[in-house]
C-alpha cells in the first residue's frame, strides 16, 4: 500500500444525507403532497433513519468516518406556522448526540429542498415575507441546537432548487417555462409530472423573484443565527454546475455566462454572508465538446476531476470550503471506488493550489429517495433493501475507508 497527498491535518471526512430523502414518515411537507398528486414517486419509510440513526451512525463510524452532514426537516420543527414542535427538537438533539458519541462532527442543514405544506400552499419563497419566515426558523433551530452544532449551512443548492421548480416544472410546485421542453429535457429528467404541470411565461419572472428570495432568505437567516449563536459556523451549499468549452469564442461565451449565471451572479448576493461555503458537485458541461463519457446511473457523464476547477472557481471568496456533496449512482458498484479516488485526487489539487478546503461529504452515506427519480438511483456507500430495511456495505465504501485512516490518497489512481 503507498500513500500519497496527504491533506490537512484534521480534515473532515464523511458522507452527506438529507432528512426527506432518509428519514420516512414526513406527511406534512409539498413533496409528500406531490406525491399523493401522483408527480412524484411516494416517499412511504425511505430509509426509516428516523428510527434507525444510531444503528446507522454506528456503520458511518465502523466506517472511519469523523463528521456527517445531515438536514433537519422544517415540517417536523415548525407544522404550523409560527408554532414550534420541541419534540422533534428533542428528536434532533438525540441525532446530534449520537452522531458526538461515535466521534463524528455534525454538519447541520437547516433547508434541503422540501417546505412545510402551510408555507407552500401559502406561496412558499414567491411570500414577499418568506426571507423573514425562513430566518425565524432557523435562528429557533439554531438556538436549540447550538451547544451540540456550530456547522450550519442555511439552503441546499438554490440553483437546482430554482430550476426544477419554476423553470423544468420537475420537482414542486411544477411550474415551467412554455418553451422549455424544446430546448432543455433530457431524458434523465422525464418523470411523473411530465405533462401534467403548469407552463406560463409569467414562471420566468417568477424562477429570478425566488432566487432573490432565497438569497435574501439565507442573508437574513444568517443575522437571526449570529444574533442567538454568534460562535456559529454559518455557510450556504451551492451546487456547481462546471461549464466549460473548447476553443470556439462563441462556446467560451457561452460557458462565460452559464458560470456567470449558475455560480457567480448568486454567491455575489449572499458571499458577504458567508463563514464558508458548501459545494456540492456532480455535473461538468464541455461546450463544443466530442469526448463519450462514461455514464453513472443517473445518465449523467463521470468526470469526477472536474471537481477541482469547481473548487477554483470558489477561491476569489477566499473563504474555507467543504465539499458538501459528491457522488456517483452506481448500483453495481462498479465506478464508485474510482470516482472517489479521482474526487480525492483532485481535490488535493485544488488544496495546492490555494484553496481552503476542510472537508469532504460522500453523497450518500445510504442508498436513498433520489428525488423525482424515487428509488430507482443508489448513491449509497451502504445499499439499502427498502423492503426490509437491512443494510449492506459496498465495497467501495472500504476503499473510501483506507483513504480516511490514511488521510491521503492510498496506492496509484489511473
Ligand atoms: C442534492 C441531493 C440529491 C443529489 C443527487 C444533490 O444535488 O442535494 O438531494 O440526492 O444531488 O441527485
Amino acid at each position: 500500500m503507498t500513500v500519497h497527498k496527504k491533506f490537512p491535518d484534521g480534515f473532515f471526512w464523511g458522507a452527506a444525507t438529507s432528512s426527506f430523502q432518509t428519514e420516512g414518515g414526513i406527511e406534512n411537507m409539498d413533496w409528500a403532497q406531490a406525491a399523493r398528486d401522483g408527480l412524484v414517486p411516494p416517499i412511504g419509510l425511505a430509509c426509516d433513519h428516523y428510527h434507525r440513526f444510531e444503528a446507522d451512525f454506528d456503520i458511518a463510524k465502523s466506517l472511519g468516518h469523523n463528521s456527517h452532514r445531515l438536514s433537519i426537516e422544517w415540517a417536523r420543527i415548525e407544522p404550523q406556522e409560527g408554532k414550534f414542535d420541541e419534540k422533534e427538537i428533542e428528536h434532533y438533539r438525540a441525532v446530534l448526540r449520537a452522531l458526538r458519541a461515535r466521534g463524528l462532527e455534525p454538519f447541520v442543514t437547516l433547508w434541503h429542498f422540501t417546505l412545510p405544506l402551510w408555507f407552500s400552499q401559502s406561496g412558499g419563497f414567491e411570500r414577499t415575507d418568506a426571507p423573514e419566515v425562513f430566518a425565524r426558523y432557523c435562528a429557533y433551530v439554531v438556538e436549540q441546537l447550538g451547544d451540540l452544532c456550530t456547522h450550519y449551512s442555511t439552503i441546499n443548492e438554490a440553483l437546482p432548487y430554482t430550476s426544477n421548480g419554476w423553470r423544468r416544472g420537475t420537482w414542486p410546485p411544477f411550474k415551467k417555462w412554455p418553451f422549455i421542453d424544446r430546448i432543455n429535457l433530457p431524458a434523465s429528467y422525464r418523470n411523473l409530472a411530465e405533462g401534467k404541470t403548469e407552463r406560463s411565461w409569467k414562471n420566468i419572472a417568477a424562477y429570478f423573484r425566488v432566487l432573490r428570495s432565497l438569497a435574501r432568505a439565507h442573508n437574513a437567516a444568517y443575522d437571526g443565527i449570529k444574533k442567538v449563536r454568534p460562535e456559529s459556523e454559518v455557510g450556504i451549499v451551492h451546487h456547481i454546475v462546471l461549464f466549460e468549452a473548447n476553443g470556439n469564442p462563441f462556446n467560451i461565451l457561452l460557458a462565460w455566462f452559464a458560470n456567470w449565471h449558475w455560480t457567480y451572479h448568486f454567491l455575489a448576493k449572499v458571499e458577504e454572508k458567508c463563514d464558508v461555503f458548501g459545494l456540492n458537485y456532480y455535473l461538468y458541461k464541455k461546450f463544443g465538446d466530442i469526448h463519450v463519457y462514461e455514464k453513472t446511473d443517473m445518465d449523467w457523464d463521470s468526470y469526477p476531476q472536474g471537481i477541482c476547477n469547481a473548487l477554483l472557481m470558489l477561491k476569489r471568496y477566499g473563504k474555507p470550503v467543504y465539499v458538501s456533496e459528491a457522488g456517483i449512482a452506481d448500483a453495481a458498484d462498479r465506478m464508485r471506488a474510482d470516482y472517489i479516488k479521482q474526487l480525492v485526487r483532485c481535490m488535493h489539487a485544488a488544496i495546492k493550489k490555494g484553496v481552503d478546503v476542510r472537508g469532504y461529504m460522500y453523497w450518500s452515506l445510504l442508498d436513498n429517495y433520489e428525488l423525482a427519480q424515487g428509488y430507482t438511483k443508489r448513491f449509497g456507500l451502504v445499499e439499502v433493501n427498502f423492503e426490509t430495511q437491512e443494510r449492506k456495505i459496498r465495497p467501495s465504501a472500504y476503499v473510501y475507508k483506507q483513504i480516511i485512516e490514511a488521510n491521503a490518497l492510498v496506492d496509484p489512481v489511473r
